[in-house]
C-alpha cells in the first residue's frame, strides 16, 4: 500500500494535563511520522464547521464547549495505513470501551473528553487536513 496521511487532534484535556509529549512519543513509537504540527485555539464557528456531521447530534453542544475550552494540537501523520494505525493507537471513542494501553484509555476521561481525534476515512483525512493545514504547513 502507498504511504497515507491522516489528521489528528490532541484535545484540550490532554494539552492542559501536559500529556502532549507522551502522546507524541507514542505516535513516533508506532511508526507514524509527523508531517505537520501546530497549536491552535478553536472557536465555536471553527468547531461547527469542522464537526459538521455531528452538529445536529445530541452530544454536539458538550463537544463544542469542550473543544473551545483550551488549546489543541493539530497533527498531520504519515505512514502506510496511517488512518487505521492512528485509530488503533487512539482506541475506541469512549475511553471506557478503549482497549488497555490505547491513548483514549490512558488519557481520556469520558466520551467527550477523550484526549484525541483522528480521521475515520481517506475522504475525511483529506478534508480535515485541508481544513487546518495549508500546503506550506506540511513537510
Ligand atoms: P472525535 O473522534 O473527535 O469525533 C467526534 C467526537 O464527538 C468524538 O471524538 C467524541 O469526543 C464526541 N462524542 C461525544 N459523545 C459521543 C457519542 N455518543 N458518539 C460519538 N462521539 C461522541
Amino acid at each position: 500500500m502507498a504511504i497515507e496521511r491522516t489528521f489528528g487532534i490532541i484535545k484540550p484535556n490532554a494539552v492542559k494535563a501536559c500529556q502532549v509529549g507522551q502522546i507524541i512519543s507514542e505516535i513516533e513509537g508506532a511508526g507514524l511520522a509527523l508531517r505537520g504540527m501546530r497549536l491552535a485555539r478553536l472557536t465555536p464557528e471553527i468547531c461547527k464547521e469542522f464537526y459538521q456531521e455531528h452538529v445536529a447530534k445530541p452530544f454536539y453542544p458538550s463537544l463544542e464547549s469542550f473543544m473551545v475550552e483550551g488549546p489543541v494540537v493539530l497533527l498531520c501523520l504519515e505512514a502506510e495505513h496511517a488512518i487505521q494505525l492512528w485509530r488503533d493507537l487512539m482506541g475506541a471513542t469512549d475511553p471506557a470501551k478503549a482497549a488497555p494501553g490505547t491513548l483514549r484509555a490512558r488519557f481520556g476521561a469520558d466520551h467527550t473528553r477523550n484526549a484525541t481525534h483522528g480521521s475515520d476515512s481517506p475522504a475525511s483525512a483529506q478534508r480535515e487536513l485541508g481544513f487546518f493545514f495549508g500546503a506550506y504547513d506540511l513537510v
